[in-house]
């Protein structure tokens, strides 16, 4: 097992590991962010006397927040250890809680991370539909008036309705000001396509959608106040974003939601969104 800075043989016998498991598997072991580290050269742990046969992509803990890991072995060398001594490893090099992301929802890594004590903790999805698919016409109660976002003037009532529609969820609901002015200055922010539904006390909820440089459009955040949930808001102003996305000529709409979140999941599956990746966070519970 060695972890110095990888020479560029092993890179590229890591890389074609990579695709043989990517191959085998139909998903891609390693995320964007690990692969580009691994292209460099960066720290990352190797299996394999001789050869490379598993390679493992460790950021260490923040002050934010603890280690993470990716792992992976090639296909012709699995039930053999080497995937239960890289995680040993890992978790060894990472001096306190590990979080190991798995991308698919493969039975090898439940597998493996349930005979090492780790669980489930967390499944995030990536839903999609082609934009061109049916979609049903937007209605709005005669109560609610739908607008679009005006920068530097709706920053405050947006954070306070975020604040309180992600209150369980601190990673969205803690955004400051600054997060937002932030994205504001972003080539592909556009106030055009971020929705507001508003009544006549205020700021009820909204749809902030996104143009990736690629051209996929993304249902980017979608919140509405706790006081005006069960009303239909979140799928009026889903609907909003996504017959905007459709007129802006996106081929594509993709969105992100956590498995636990069944009720946004239900909505996005009745637009006809399906499943496109799952990544799964395998922790100390
Ligand atoms: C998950 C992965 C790393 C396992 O590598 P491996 O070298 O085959 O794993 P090991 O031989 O060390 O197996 C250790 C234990 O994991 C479990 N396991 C491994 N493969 C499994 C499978 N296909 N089904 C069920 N359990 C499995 C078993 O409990 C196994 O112990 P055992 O062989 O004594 O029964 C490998 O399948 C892989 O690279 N998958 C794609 C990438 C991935 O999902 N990474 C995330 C890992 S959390």
């Amino acid at each position: 097992m060695s972890e110095a800075r990888l020479t560029g043989s092993e890179i590229t016998q890591v890389l074609a590991l990579v695709e043989a498991a990517t191959a085998a598997d139909g998903v891609g072991p390693l995320s964007e962010h690990a692969l580009l580290r691994l292209r460099d050269g960066g720290h990352g742990l190797t299996v394999g006397s001789g050869g490379i046969v598993g390679y493992a992509h460790l950021d260490p803990a923040t002050e934010d927040e603890s280690a993470s890991a990716e792992l992976v072995v090639h296909p012709a060398h699995r039930r053999q250890g080497h995937g239960r001594a890289l995680l040993r490893r890992v978790r060894d090099e990472a001096a306190g809680p590990v979080r190991v992301w798995a991308h698919g929802d493969l039975p090898a890594a439940a597998g493996l991370a349930g005979s090492e004590g780790l669980a489930r903790v967390r499944a995030l999805f990536q839903l999609r539909r082609p934009a061109a698919a049916p979609l049903p016409e937007l209605k709005v109660a005669d109560s609610v008036r739908l607008r679009t976002f005006v920068p530097g003037r709706d920053e405050e009532a947006w954070l306070e309705v975020n604040r309180r529609a992600f209150a369980d969820h601190p990673e969205q609901g803690a955004w400051t000001l600054d997060d937002v002015r932030r994205r504001e200055g972003e080539p592909w922010f556009d106030p055009l396509g971020f929705f507001l539904a508003e009544n006549d006390r205020g700021l009820l909820g909204f749809h902030w959608t996104k143009i990736h440089p690629d051209g996929l459009g993304e249902v980017y955040v979608v919140g509405v106040d706790p006081d005006a949930q069960g009303l239909g808001l979140g799928r009026t102003l889903t609907l909003a974003g996504l017959h905007h996305l459709r007129r802006e000529g996106v081929p594509q709409i993709l969105l992100y939601v956590d498995e636990s979140n069944t009720s946004a999941v239900r909505l996005y599956e009745s637009l006809g969104f399906t499943r496109h990746t799952v990544d799964v966070m395998y922790g100390t519970p």
